[in-house]
């Protein structure tokens, strides 16, 4: 292959023309003129046209009409300015054209599954079908199909480009790059882990690390001074579009250090990775504590986009004369609410009364919803009667409420579920009104997280136990004083996610066991989980402290991709499943015997005297699994014409797997050595009870069986898995 001289598709411009090239790549797409045949031809770089033309080089011309989809193809051919009114503004290429004097065809494909080509060959002209509408789970089974679609590449190649950035730039801040342990011990990062079984100490398991935290700790200990890893974390955990089961961080730690060196760093790598997609961030990113954030938007990562932000009237309606207010300031409640401006013709009195007021803040939570309107000057409601003037006019202007404004206010005796209902009412709106723009990033450090939280069975860490507390000073028994206590942790937001958490760690003995005990941690447990770290802090553990960035979620926001599943090369669909490789699947008996997990009916007959000697049957394990996809099941109903939903298919599916999963049960059974127990049978028309059995249709059915008296046969039991 004489890939030297090979040049990119995608570079060719109007200077090479009447240069001889030489192309190597796929058939985008074809058009046929009759007497001309037009390519696309596509490789990493981008897309030309390539002109098939008999006068040119009639072998090439023959060759080219058995050309398909995909076909993997090498051109020689002369680059040509295209035609006056012929170019292609679409294509970068589209000012040229190369007219092909030796083709070969490299290697052939098969029909797609979907369509991959991104360009129309005529600019104006709409593609037929647009690869980007494809059901993801077909995409995902065919991933490197989808990913040879143009603008997946081009996600790729950003991708690197923002590794790139970071790697440099952490470089030169003499951060080194270590890996750590795939195969280790839980940590403690709120997730389920997935545990890897060992073959040499059975019943003992490796964890996969949800995070590198106590690694990169003691590469502190360790006294790297500055550390970070672009590295895969595991967590088993509910999966949305911003979450995958298998997932990159950007995994940094530090050492003499504390939260402004974190501050800085962070803001300017961030601001450096943003520019790759073209955005411009402002620096300083602002800082508002956990309790602003949960006051004003009800929320720890706030969408900063937009305003109507909350406010508290409580004190303005002590004695108001709505009942339902009242009522609740009486048992001790609170009343929120913040401002939409100048929307009061959008959410007219029955968007806001019968929607939201009767349905869509129950459905939140809350027990009803409260709505006024400024119109001419003054505050109109259905119930705007029941309070004062002055109530009335305190509330316009906590608020600050003019013109065309409208106030949404929810009250109730618990003030988190307040909080937690008006900001889903905040995002419902504002996105159902149209007032996030897409094109603005709103960065947000999210500070003085609490350290600790309630738990059912008492309190547990909010970030990990490995977060330095506020203050020292604390007494581990305290339930009251524990609770209040702050944390040296911080979140990055952007845009109402969150993108990154840290925090500044502690390092010294006396107050990791102080945590410990506050967390009701007693010496054995602490020893079978954390003794190894427990034991580094021992030795003289240095100030550090860190933050990772959930690297996925902060391409995906680059990118301006709505999931981050497009920026993962194969990632695990909706159910954590991977429609590529099947993963996860069954295995061999064998290898579970070796793993030492379960035992089937066959491994005790396999030990067993009479089978001794005997090679092993390897049998897949008989447990339940989805042997077919949605996918497949779309694809029969599209074959057979009918038309399912997601509910009628998911309900096939899981009747087809039940079926399947059964026959697997009974083809496990091995009836080999099993006597056949007789059982007299009488023949009978089943159909036509008062019509005899006739004679020779019964034989013929049951000619096979081994015992046959008069009228009756002797058939084998039927085994029952
Ligand atoms: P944390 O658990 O906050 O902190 O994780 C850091 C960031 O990782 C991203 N993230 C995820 N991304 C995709 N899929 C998931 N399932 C997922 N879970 C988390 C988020 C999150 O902000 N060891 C600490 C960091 C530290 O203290 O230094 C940690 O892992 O963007």
């Amino acid at each position: 292959m004489n890939w030297k001289e090979r040049i990119y598709c995608g570079e060719l411009r109007p200077t090479h023309a009447g240069q001889q090239v030489l192309l190597m790549g796929w058939v985008d797409a074809i058009r046929d003129h009759g007497n001309l045949l037009f390519i696309h031809m596509r490789d990493v770089r981008g897309t030309v046209q390539v002109v098939f033309d008999p006068t040119f080089s009639s072998r090439s011309y023959t060759l080219a009409a058995s050309l398909r989809e995909e076909y993997v193809i090498q051109v020689k051919g002369r680059v040509s300015v295209r035609a006056a009114g012929t170019e292609n503004p679409n294509l970068s290429t589209g000012g040229v054209e190369v007219f092909a004097g030796d083709l070969e065809i490299l290697s052939e494909s098969r029909t797609l599954p979907f369509p991959i080509s991104e360009k129309a060959m005529v600019f104006g002209e709409e593609l037929k079908s647009n690869p980007a509408n494809v059901d993801e789970d077909l995409r995902l089974r065919y991933r490197y199909l989808d990913l040879r679609r143009p603008s997946m590449q081009e996600c790729f190649q950003k991708r690197y480009q923002i590794v790139r950035t970071i790697r440099d730039y952490l470089h030169t801040l003499n951060f080194i790059e270590v890996e750590t342990p795939f195969l280790t011990k839980s940590t403690p990062e709120g997730a389920r882990d997935y545990l890897v079984p060992s073959r040499v100490h059975h019943g003992r398991f490796y964890a996969l690390p949800q995070s590198p935290q106590l690694f990169k700790q003691l590469i502190m200990m360790a006294g790297m001074d500055r550390y970070f890893q672009i590295v895969k974390c595991f967590r088993d955990e509910d999966l949305r579009p911003n979450r995958q089961p298998e997932f990159t961080q950007l995994d940094m730690e530090a050492s003499f250090i504390d939260e402004e060196f974190i501050y800085e760093i962070v803001e300017d790598l961030t601001v450096r990775i943003f520019q790759v997609g073209g955005i411009q961030l402002p620096r300083p990113f602002p800082r508002m504590t956990y309790q602003e954030a949960m006051e004003r938007y009800g929320n720890d990562k706030p969408d900063l986009r937009f305003d109507m932000a909350f406010e508290e009237i409580t004190d303005l309606v002590q004695d108001t004369g709505y009942t339902i207010f009242r009522q609740i300031l009486g048992q001790g409640g609170i009343v929120k609410g913040f401002c939409v401006r100048g929307r009061a013709d959008a959410l007219s009195k029955n968007v806001l009364q019968n929607e939201y007021a009767l349905k869509i803040a129950p459905e939140m939570g809350a027990k009803g919803m409260t709505w006024m309107k400024v119109v001419d000057g003054k505050l109109q409601s259905n119930i705007a009667q029941f309070f004062g003037p002055d109530e009335l006019e305190g509330i316009r202007s906590r608020f600050n409420a003019g013109e065309g404004d409208v106030l949404v206010m929810i009250a109730d005796t618990s003030r988190d579920l307040v909080n937690k209902v008006l900001s889903q009412l905040r995002l419902h709106m504002a996105e159902r009104l149209g007032l996030i723009p897409a094109d603005r990033y709103t960065p947000l450090w999210v500070t003085d997280f609490p350290l600790f939280e309630k738990k059912e069975d008492g309190i547990g860490s909010q970030h990990h136990p490995f977060t330095m507390p506020d203050r020292i000073d604390f007494d581990p028994k305290n339930l009251e004083e524990l609770l209040s206590l702050k944390s040296r942790a911080y979140d990055l937001v952007m845009n109402g996610e969150e993108l990154g958490g840290g925090s500044i760690r502690i390092h010294r003995m006396d107050i990791q066991q102080k945590i410990f005990e506050s967390l009701g941690m007693g010496p054995e447990e602490l020893e079978s989980k954390f003794g190894f770290f427990l034991r580094a802090l021992e030795y003289g553990a240095p100030p550090h402290g860190g933050l990772a960035l959930g690297l996925d979620r902060v391409i995906a926001m680059i990118l301006r991709m709505p999931s981050i599943r497009d920026v993962i090369s194969f990632p695990k669909n909706r159910s954590a499943f991977c429609p590529l490789t099947e993963a996860p699947s069954l295995v061999d008996t064998c290898q579970m015997q070796e793993l030492g997990l379960g035992s089937t009916p066959e491994d005790s007959r396999d030990d067993s005297p009479r089978s001794a000697g005997a090679a092993k049957v390897h049998r897949p394990v008989a447990q339940k699994r989805d042997r077919i996809s949605m996918d497949e099941v779309k694809h029969v109903a599209r074959l057979a014409r009918l038309k399912v939903s997601n509910e009628e298919a998911r309900a096939y599916q899981k009747d087809l797997n039940a079926v399947l999963n059964h026959f697997e049960v009974l083809q496990s059974l091995d009836t080999k050595n099993v006597t056949p127990m007789s059982q007299v049978l009488k023949t009978a028309n089943v159909w036509r009870e008062d019509v005899p059995a006739e004679k020779e249709d019964t034989e013929s059915l049951l000619e096979s069986s081994p015992v046959r008296e008069k009228n009756f046969y002797k058939v084998p039991r039927i085994l029952e898995g």
